[in-house]
């Protein structure tokens, strides 16, 4: 297995090879990288994979992973209980 092929965000099915070739392409932020791939956006909300891509990112860019800034955290908008996602049926506002 090559190192490009290596899944890094395993929800969104995210190789380090895709995620290369982003910041190749411009990218310089995580949001950015977010945004075009949807890592982050899975199940765990990048609890895995952002600290590994912020990793990359630094690397790349050679700055301290510490300045690299964390994406913006979006809770939902209208809060819904499970209940109702499971019952198929409409959010309650
Ligand atoms: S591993 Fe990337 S969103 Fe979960």
């Amino acid at each position: 297995m090559k190192r490009e092929d290596i899944v890094i965000c395993r929800c969104e099915d995210i190789t380090l090879g895709e995620i290369r070739e982003c910041i190749e392409r411009g990218a310089t932020t995580l949001e950015e990288i977010k945004r075009e791939l949807r890592c982050g956006m899975g199940p765990c909300q990048g609890t895995t994979c952002m600290p590994l891509i912020r990793r990359e990112l630094a690397r790349y860019l050679c700055m301290p992973v510490e300045e690299i800034d964390l994406p913006t955290k979006r809770p939902p908008l209208i809060v819904s209980k499970f209940e109702s996602i499971l019952e198929g049926k409409e959010s309650e506002e």
